[in-house]
């Protein structure tokens, strides 16, 4: 799929600050053999949702902990993608059974119909706000018909950086969009949603979709 809004974001967008930022902030983000509490409910209800042998997409993959690893555990076929070179060659090391593509998730190449789950867990929100509706567009032509979508995304609208994240040296950057032009976007994309829920976090907090791939997305 080639998508203009892509090009565009790829020419004049922060993803520079956003891989700089995880190649030097990777550990600080999660340590090697994390738990991630907060994940434990959404992996399990995605494994539950998973025929044997699945194959699962996770765009923003990070370090591949704990996704990556859970769902491989599981017998399920990971693909994860990230644009950070530090994230990715952690998640080789420890998600060997895993592919790893080390890649901007707006211009990856992936193959059409093919995935029957996708991931993008605090991803999609380190994009620009023009890019975004149009990588959901691109996931949904990597799922099978009815493929499932795990989406974490914004509540509020906001978009800013903060210097000297997680008490690192490197700058990060976000952009949201509100959970209602999420839930837009992802029905213009050719998605149903499931479910969606406010994930707190702060004084704020995110949005956490469940959603499918609609039967007539072209
Ligand atoms: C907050 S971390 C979340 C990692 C993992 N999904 C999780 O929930 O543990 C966001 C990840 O998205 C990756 N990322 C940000 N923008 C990206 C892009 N344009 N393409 C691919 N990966 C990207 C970052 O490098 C980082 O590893």
């Amino acid at each position: 799929m080639h998508d203009d809004a892509l090009d565009h974001y790829t020419q004049d967008a922060p993803v520079e600050v956003v891989r700089s930022g995880y190649d030097a902030l990777s550990w600080r983000y999660r340590d090697d053999d994390a738990d991630a509490e907060q994940y434990k409910p959404w992996i399990a209800a995605l494994l539950d949702a998973l025929d044997p042998g699945s194959q699962v997409v996770d765009l923003g993959c990070g370090c591949g902990v704990p996704v990556a690893r859970d769902v491989t555990t599981a017998g399920h076929l990971v693909t994860g993608v990230d644009v950070s070179e530090v994230q990715i060659r952690r998640a080789r090391q420890l998600v060997p059974d895993a592919t790893f593509i080390c890649a901007d998730a707006t211009t990856v190449r992936l193959p059409s119909g093919s995935y029957d789950a996708a991931v993008a867990l605090y991803s999609l929100i380190h994009l620009p706000l023009s890019a975004q509706p149009a990588l959901l567009r691109a996931i949904a032509g990597w799922l099978v018909v009815d493929g499932l979508l795990l989406l974490s995304a914004g509540w509020d609208a906001w978009t800013g950086s903060e210097t000297g994240w997680l008490g690192g040296d490197a700058t990060m950057w976000w952009s949201h969009a509100d959970v209602a032009t999420y839930r837009r976007w992802l029905g213009e994309a050719g998605f149903q949603v499931v479910t969606e829920e406010f994930v707190p976090e702060g004084s704020s907090g995110h949005s956490l979709f469940w959603a499918r791939r609609a039967p007539l997305h072209q």
